[in-house]
């Protein structure tokens, strides 16, 4: 017997192993929702590596079709105060892990593929942070999907937080601020989703229906697709002059677009306004997909000809893409899924999903009336843009903004953007008008947070109400590139294998 390898081995094991032995899988099921519950893991050390700080990672099985995949961190400091932030990316049909790994999660993925680097832009340095694959068919969600609406994808959320706010886990989070960020088309899902959800509380408050009542608290957007017609047609104005950039595209092109979009009876315009006036009537879901086909094809494709339509800075023809996908061959790992407890295959945007929204024309229809609602009920917003995005570019999102039906539109649009300087460094430019800021970020694409993390993480802290601690690096210093990377679960494997080896030989 070699006492001395065994003695390393124990160390190495308790050491390196030391969060593998507290990870455990938990069961909760549901008295409120008739078969349906929890399977999580928690504490699987993936990704949020801080010493102390907890993790939830599994699914919220709905009646037994559908498996809403979620991903929980605590907050690294104060949890029991901190908010919960619930993190949606957009699509519709794109996972919320796209956030998680490469816009404001606790890590990101290195280069490997296998191995993480703490985010020291993490959004949980001051919140709660969940992180949700929805409908089912995005990301690890799993089931029967049927939900071809943003309407649908509402009500099966609302069940999902029914069951989690029942848990011991997240009952705590009853009562606690409650953030709603998201992204895209994240901005058909935001002001939904709320509504409804209010909708639901105040039936619960009158004895109608019982439940739990979820509150949000505050809405932010970056990056939305907001409103079809008016987005259109800010691909014109910005592919002609990006502000701060320069035209994107030679005349001729621009002329096309102009053509294109104001052909009278079949152009864009007309298309997108006989589906407008439709309004939400199911027969012309047909006339509203087409709509928006050909205006993406005619308006939308030439806009970004060459160029990346998350960031004009990138050129189509680049090999080496930023942000880049690496954590795409991380969730492919069996022994990450084991750790995490993921039992289905990851797949980052559903083509199921999108074809579904697809064949109800929602891809033609405004997200602006529960919006402006909010807005106008002094609702707390922030809608914030890259201003090197061209897919969802700021002078539509500003645009949308100012001419949707609320009592601030005209004061918003009298109001010049000031900057932001952040240690001396203008970050972004914004506006107020009370509880309702419009911001357009500089030098940000699509997928805001991974363009500009510690000015993300400032806007987050703003939403929030809460400082960022000290000991996070300040926006002056240079953005993280690489550094030590934190070895996850398949090391604790690998030392735990060479211990038995070891021992019993
Ligand atoms: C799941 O089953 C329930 C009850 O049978 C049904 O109402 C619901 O539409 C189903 N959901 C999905 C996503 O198939
Ligand atoms: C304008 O750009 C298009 C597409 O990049 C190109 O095919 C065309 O030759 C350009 N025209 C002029 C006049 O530069
Ligand atoms: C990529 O496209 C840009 C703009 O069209 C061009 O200047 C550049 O040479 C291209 N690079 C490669 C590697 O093809
Ligand atoms: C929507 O459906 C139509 C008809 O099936 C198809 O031609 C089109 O490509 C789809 N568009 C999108 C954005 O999925
Ligand atoms: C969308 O889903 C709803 C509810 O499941 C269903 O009634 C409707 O027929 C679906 N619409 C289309 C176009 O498939
Ligand atoms: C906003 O103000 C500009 C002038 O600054 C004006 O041209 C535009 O029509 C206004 N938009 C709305 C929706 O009122
Ligand atoms: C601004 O909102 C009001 C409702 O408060 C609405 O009547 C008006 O049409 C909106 N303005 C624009 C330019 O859309
Ligand atoms: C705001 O900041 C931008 C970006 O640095 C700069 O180009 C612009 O001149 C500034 N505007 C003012 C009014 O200082």
């Amino acid at each position: 017997m070699h006492h001395w390898i065994l003695a390393a081995c124990l160390f190495l094991c308790l050491t390196s192993g030391a969060q593998f032995i507290s990870t455990s899988h938990h069961t909760f099921n549901s008295v409120a929702v008739a078969d349906s519950g929890l399977t999580y893991v928690k504490n699987s050390g993936i990704c949020e590596t801080t010493p102390g700080v907890g993790q939830i990672s599994g699914y919220i099985n709905i009646a037994k079709n559908a498996s809403i995949w979620f991903w929980f961190f605590e907050a690294r400091s104060l949890p029991e105060t901190a908010p919960l932030t619930l993190w949606l990316n957009g699509g519709p049909g794109c996972s919320a892990m796209i956030g998680l790994f490469q816009e404001n999660g606790p890590c990101t993925v290195n280069s490997d593929g296998k191995t993480t680097t703490l985010n020291p832009y993490s959004w949980n340095i001051i919140s709660n942070m969940i992180y949700i694959d929805q409908p089912v068919g995005a990301g690890f969600s799993t089931g029967t999907g049927t939900v071809n609406s943003t309407d649908d994808a509402a009500k099966m959320m609302w069940t999902a937080f029914q069951i989690l706010f029942e848990s011991p886990e997240f009952s705590t989070f009853q009562g606690r601020d409650l953030i709603f960020a998201t992204e895209s088309y994240g901005a058909h899902f935001g002001p939904a989703f709320i509504t409804y959800f209010n909708t639901q509380n105040t039936l619960i408050d009158s004895g109608e229906l019982t439940g739990q009542k979820i509150i949000f608290t505050s809405l932010m957007i970056n990056d939305g697709k907001h409103d079809p017609l008016i987005q259109y047609a800010s691909y014109i104005n910005f592919a002609a002059d990006a502000p701060g950039y320069g035209p994107l595209q030679n005349k001729t092109v621009i002329s096309a677009m102009s053509d294109a979009f104001s052909t009278k009876n079949t152009g864009c315009k007309a298309q997108l306004e006989a589906c407008y006036a439709a309004g939400t009537r199911r027969v012309d879901d047909a006339l509203c997909a087409a709509a928006n086909d050909l205006c993406n094809q005619d308006i939308f494709l030439l806009a970004i000809r060459g160029r990346d339509s998350d960031n004009l800075q990138q050129f189509s023809n680049s090999t080496d893409p930023f942000p880049p996908t690496y954590y795409k061959s991380f969730l492919s790992s069996k022994s990450v899924l084991a750790a995490i407890g993921a039992t289905s295959t990851y797949d980052a945007c559903s083509n199921a999903v999108q074809a579904r929204f697809n064949s109800t024309g929602e891809f033609g229809r405004t997200a602006l009336p529960p919006l402006a609602a909010l807005a106008d009920a002094h609702f707390p917003i922030l809608i914030w843009v890259g201003d090197a995005d061209i897919k969802a570019n700021w002078l539509g999102v500003h645009e949308a903004m100012v001419s949707m039906s609320w009592y601030g539109n005209l004061t918003l649009n009298n109001t010049a953007l000031t900057n932001w300087t952040i240690d001396g460094t203008p970050v972004a430019s914004v506006k107020t008008v009370d509880s309702f800021t419009f911001s357009r970020v500089f030098g940000g694409g699509h997928n805001l947070p991974a363009y500009v993390p510690s000015t993300a993480l400032q806007f987050f802290s703003r939403v929030a109400g809460r400082a960022i601690p000290s000991s996070t690096p300040s926006p002056s210093s240079p953005e993280p590139t690489t550094s030590t990377a934190r070895k996850t679960r398949p090391v604790t494997w690998f030392w735990t294998l060479l211990c038995i080896l070891f021992t019993t030989i």
